[in-house]
């Protein structure tokens, strides 16, 4: 698992050489992405970037519910790491139902076969991982996918640059992630503190890609508090709190002094309680390698979290157990008929 992290910048690279191998070309007027875990961040990333970069505005659908605005101006991108997520195919089934753009991105299962059954663009991302460790592979994917249209968020040198940035700071970004999960470890968990990453907008899609792996990886509670939102509903929880320690990890952007003196002011409230602190300040070039960079300390300290605990941070029982479940609880079509993965 540790492996699969550390080689982030080959995948990076391994989806940059096919950048120009499968793309969508002409004008969309929105995206949307649709997935679930570990492959639905990716379209909370598009998003973030998007918002920052970029010129279609970005929905994200982690449900098997297709928002009703979605028509041929949009372009739908499905993404599942394992193909086989119920949610994530019963969304693609009404994508198609609605004869929109769509382009499906998977390591193969029943979306792959679909894809192929029913003529969609589909992106293959190499297999074998875990969804969550493949992150780069999927977001680097659609990105390449993007930049021959009007919708396109960053250049392939881009892309390079960001494998290169990941790569010179792998030794930094390590010893990070080793001092953040011994503190996890020793103070959080040994005290039995809540676990809460602070953060601050535009920061809040890496908070819960950050909690995300701590809960899958590590197997642990976390909360995500996100300002100056939290200071209009939050933070008046702490008046009358019911639970009293709690161990705050702090998400900084250091080029963002508005984020940072945000994320002091919770602080401020946190230290009326029994808190401790610790801090992630990202670092890079532009928005993209600052989601990269924190989210390689994410994975890394939830890895190590896990060893720490003696957990095997692969083996995700509860996920396993609720998509043996889920078919009792979606309608499925013989359609969709098809094994858990
Ligand atoms: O990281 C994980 O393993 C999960 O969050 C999965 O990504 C989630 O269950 C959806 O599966 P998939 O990514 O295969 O569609």
């Amino acid at each position: 698992m540790l492996s699969a992290y550390l080689e982030w910048p080959s995948q990076i690279r391994h989806a940059v050489s096919k950048w120009d191998l499968v793309k969508v070309t002409g004008e969309y007027r929105d995206i949307a992405v649709f997935g679930m875990g570990g492959s639905g961040i990716v379209g909370d990333y598009l998003q973030v970037l998007s918002s920052q970069v970029g010129r279609c505005p970005v929905t994200v659908v982690k449900s098997h519910l297709v928002p009703s605005f979605i028509d041929k101006y949009t372009l739908s991108i499905v993404v599942s790491y394992s193909g086989n997520t119920l949610e994530t195919l019963l969304a693609f089934k009404s994508i198609l139902e609605k004869r929109v753009p769509v382009v499906a991105v998977s390591s193969g299962g029943l979306l792959k076969e679909l894809s192929q059954r029913y003529g969609v663009l589909h992106v293959d991302v190499p297999s074998g991982l875990v969804p969550r460790a493949s992150l780069p592979s999927m977001l680097f994917s659609v990105l390449g996918v993007l930049s021959h249209s009007n919708c396109s968020l960053i250049t392939k040198k881009e892309a390079e640059n960001c494998a290169e940035f990941l790569e010179e700071n792998l030794p930094e970004i390590e010893r990070k992630a080793r001092e953040i999960s011994d503190w996890l470890f020793e103070k959080a968990i040994a005290e039995k503190r809540l676990i809460v990453l602070a953060t601050h907008s535009p920061l809040e899609a890496l908070a819960v890609r950050f909690k995300n792996e701590l809960n899958e990886n590590s197997k642990v509670i976390t909360k995500v508090d996100v300002a100056p939102e939290w200071m209009h509903n939050d933070i008046v929880g702490y008046e009358e709190p019911n639970i009293s320690n709690y161990a705050v990890l702090e998400i900084v952007d250091p080029d963002d002094s508005v984020g940072a003196k945000l994320v002091e002011f919770m602080e401020g409230v946190y230290k009326e309680h029994d808190a401790i602190f610790r801090s992630v300040e990202l670092k890079g070039g532009n928005a993209l390698e600052k989601l990269l960079y924190g989210s390689l300390v994410a994975g890394l300290t939830s890895v190590h979290l896990a060893e720490k605990r003696g957990i095997d941070p692969m083996v995700t029982r509860s996920i396993a157990m609720y998509k043996n479940k889920v078919r009792e609880i979606f309608p499925v079509t013989p359609w969709l008929n098809f094994k858990a993965t």
